[in-house]
């Protein structure tokens, strides 16, 4: 089971540091996953099966991105998992899927582990499975589906820090649709909660969480990865 914190825009180096270390030191056995911003990336001595990550970065090793950040800049801190097509980067920041796959394209070069997220907006899950399927599989356009070290998140725009996650049955659903192509773990993604936790990764084709606001409080994310370990 993975189960992963996407910290966004929360935490500082301080408090990144408290919670890497807290969970660092609880010997947990699942795949522990942690993307804190980038001002508080740090050289962090992990246990094998806890990876701190990066939420973005530029698709160059270095050069004149003004702002930007590049992968020497990861290097520094030995960043080995990268979150890629977030649906927050894909819609208030407007990355197109060209981007995206730069970016893909650049961090599989490195031999980087991937967090791959795709997901649909609200219009196209009312129109049902078909075409948030259809939307989908065009977020996988340009992307090598068969690299070794990739995950993929299924978070529907609609349920990411909105408090309202997807259903069972239609995690189970679009989960069971990717897994027919997708041989990487599956992760779901979207309003994940302490208390929902148990059941979404009891989903026969789900292999953890990606969690947001839940995961930002260090005790509801051990909670969430002491599910995970019992499971
Ligand atoms: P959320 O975010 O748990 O706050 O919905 C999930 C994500 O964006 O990965």
């Amino acid at each position: 089971m993975i189960v992963a914190s996407n910290f966004k825009t929360n935490h500082n180096r301080q408090s990144t540091k408290e919670f890497v270390d807290f969970i660092n030191n609880q010997n947990y056995f699942s795949e522990v996953r942690i993307f804190p911003p980038y001002t508080a990336l740090n050289k962090f001595d992990l246990a094998p099966n806890i990876k701190v990550g990066a939420q973005n970065f530029y698709p160059v090793q270095n050069g004149s991105f003004t702002g930007e950040i590049g992968f020497e800049q990861l290097e520094e801190f030995e960043v080995e998992t990268l979150l890629v097509g977030h649906s927050e980067r894909r819609h208030i920041v407007g990355e197109s899927q060209e981007t995206i796959c730069a970016k893909y394209n650049f961090a599989k070069a490195k031999g980087c582990e991937i967090v791959y997220c795709v997901g649909e907006p609200k219009e196209i899950r009312e129109q049902g499975i078909e075409a948030v399927m259809s939307y989908i599989w065009k977020q996988f356009e340009g992307i090598d589906i068969e690299y070794s070290e990739l995950i993929v998140a299924y978070e529907p725009v609609w349920a990411i820090g909105t408090g309202l996650s997807a259903s069972l049955e239609d995690i189970k659903e679009v989960l069971s649709c990717l897994r027919e192509k997708i041989k990487a773990p599956l992760l779901y993604g979207g309003s994940v909660k302490v208390a929902t936790t148990k059941d979404i990764l009891e989903i026969k084709d789900c292999d953890g969480v990606l969690v947001g606001t839940a995961s930002w409080d260090v005790d509801n994310f051990s909670k969430m990865i002491e599910i995970a370990d019992n499971l």
